[in-house]
């Protein structure tokens, strides 16, 4: 474990077979990961993100906590990708790297949001696969419900060639169409500009198949627990023109397939914890 500055602000974990990742204090957030055996980034994180408190980074894996998108009265995905976390622990071993990161109630979160909660982020590197859970401990007197997601940004060559499995036949809701529920395509799903879908009660896992001519084919497999729901989101060119944070082009080098609880609101009752979580295995 490495941590740049004083007060760490960033802390990078290494397991003895060279895999490797990178999260941010800031936001909890995932922002690098190398696999084992190859010197090749499989995130996207964009070359215009600001980085820092309160800062929403473009790429990576932002933690969307207690809210998904607009989905309720929380700023865009909540409070959790703009909040500080702090460093619970780190264990480097041969076979594999974790560490784990806290996000507690406080002022801030309770004027947004009046609940007590301990949420912790715990990701684990080796291999060929990297892990990330999010838990969310109710520490208060009375339930609480939430919606989020861990709103993984894949780095491709090109995101206008790829094909994600997995999802077909899968009912999802359209945000392009004002929500409208749609029933599943029976063909892998291509991008062809902006899209922006909830797929509900996805079945089993997805997987991402970039034919990446330059750096060779690549496919990754997706899978997730806790979570009933996948968001598959790429802005396209009019979207990534209308945000300050994203180059032209960057439509192309990235593809969101997000692990997320969008449709039904998780409920943790008092003194109980919830766990989610996104596998991604090449
Ligand atoms: C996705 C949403 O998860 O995140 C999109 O489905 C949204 O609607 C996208 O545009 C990015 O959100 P933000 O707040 O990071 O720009």
């Amino acid at each position: 474990m490495n941590a740049a500055g004083g007060a760490p602000s960033l802390v990078t974990i290494a397991a003895g077979d060279g895999a490797k990742v990178r999260v941010h204090l800031d936001g909890g957030h995932v922002t690098s990961w190398i696999p084992a055996g190859v010197d090749d980034e499989r995130l996207f994180v964009s070359a215009k993100s600001g980085f820092g408190p309160g800062i929403a980074i473009r790429g990576g894996i932002p933690v969307c906590f207690p809210q998904f998108g607009g989905e309720g009265p929380l700023p865009q995905h909540g409070f959790a990708r703009v909040s500080t976390w702090t460093l619970v622990e780190t264990r480097e071993t041969d076979r594999e790297a974790t560490a784990t990161f806290r996000l507690i109630d406080n002022d801030a979160t309770r004027a947004l949001w009046p609940h007590a909660f301990a949420a912790e982020l715990s990701v684990r590197v080796g291999g060929d696969s990297l892990e990330v859970a999010l838990a969310v401990h109710n520490t208060g007197d009375g339930s609480f419900a939430f919606t989020g997601a861990l709103h993984t940004y894949f780095r491709v060559e090109d995101a206008y060639r790829c094909r994600i499995e997995g999802l077909e036949g899968v009912r999802y809701r359209d945000a392009l169409h004002g929500g409208r529920v749609t029933e599943g395509e029976r063909a892998p799903i291509t991008v062809a500009g902006e899209i922006d879908r909830v797929y509900l009660d996805v079945p089993g896992p997805v997987t991402l198949h970039d034919p990446a001519r330059t750096r060779g084919a690549r496919t990754v497999r997706v899978e997730q627990s806790g979570f009933r729901d996948v968001v598959v989101w790429n802005p396209g060119p009019a979207g990534v023109a209308r945000k300050p944070d994203m180059h032209d082009g960057d439509d192309a080098r990235m593809l969101c397939i997000e692990a997320a609880a969008v449709a039904t609101p998780i409920v943790v009752a008092p003194g109980e914890r919830w766990i989610g979580a996104q596998t991604i295995t090449l």
